[in-house]
């Protein structure tokens, strides 16, 4: 048996190895692990989703931030990232402070799944389609209708589909789907 003792000494040993785990495995189950959305499918969804500078672009599951960097600089909008790994976390944080972005671009640390969603004009996700069907419901109770979805390459199951284009999928919430008068 190998014997393992003399390298853990402390709780904070163990400490890269829990940060691997999240970052390669828990990610999975809670949503989707970590894989980046090309830059002509991002500006293709937030061509499609019409972005401006009126906007809050909501990226669930924001990764290294590229969708949010996107959204702020090319089409001048405000946007929020939620980021559960705590590596793509801190790696977000550094990146919107080396580019000058911190009054345009907020990152939450946390589950998307507990985030409130009410003040975003436009989602952008790229999940697994395990956690679209559990999303669905959730952006059906907080955006109100007109409000728009994109998602790299998975779809909703039951939202209504605007548009495709290769891997860009737009939905928009309409006043039949949302359920936020009828509750
Ligand atoms: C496929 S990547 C997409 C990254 C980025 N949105 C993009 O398009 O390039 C999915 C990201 O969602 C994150 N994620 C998965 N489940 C999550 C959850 N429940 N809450 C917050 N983030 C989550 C993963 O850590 C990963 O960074």
């Amino acid at each position: 048996m190998v014997d393992f003792s003399g390298y853990f000494k402390s709780y904070f040993d163990y400490l890269p190895i829990l940060l691997i785990v999240i970052s390669l495995y828990w990610t999975r189950i809670v949503g989707g692990p970590w894989v980046p959305s090309s830059m002509q499918v991002i500006h293709r969804m937030l061509d499609m989703a019409e972005v401006g500078p009126d906007d809050t672009v909501y990226d669930l599951g924001c990764g290294d931030g590229r969708v949010l960097v996107a959204a702020a600089k090319r089409y001048h909008a405000r946007a929020v990232g939620i980021e559960i790994d705590p590596i793509r976390y801190l790696w977000c944080q550094i990146l919107i402070s080396v580019l000058g972005l911190r009054k345009q671009v907020q990152i939450i640390f946390g589950n998307l799944f507990n985030a409130d969603l009410r003040k975003a004009d436009i989602v952008v996700c790229y999940l697994m389609p395990d956690a679209l069907s559990k999303l669905e419901k959730k952006l059906k109770t907080e955006l109100q209708p007109g409000k728009r979805i994109v998602s790299n390459k998975f779809s909703f199951p039951t939202l209504e589909m605007v548009k495709k284009d290769g891997n860009a999928i737009l939905y928009t919430i309409t006043p039949n789907q949302s359920e936020i008068n009828s509750q």
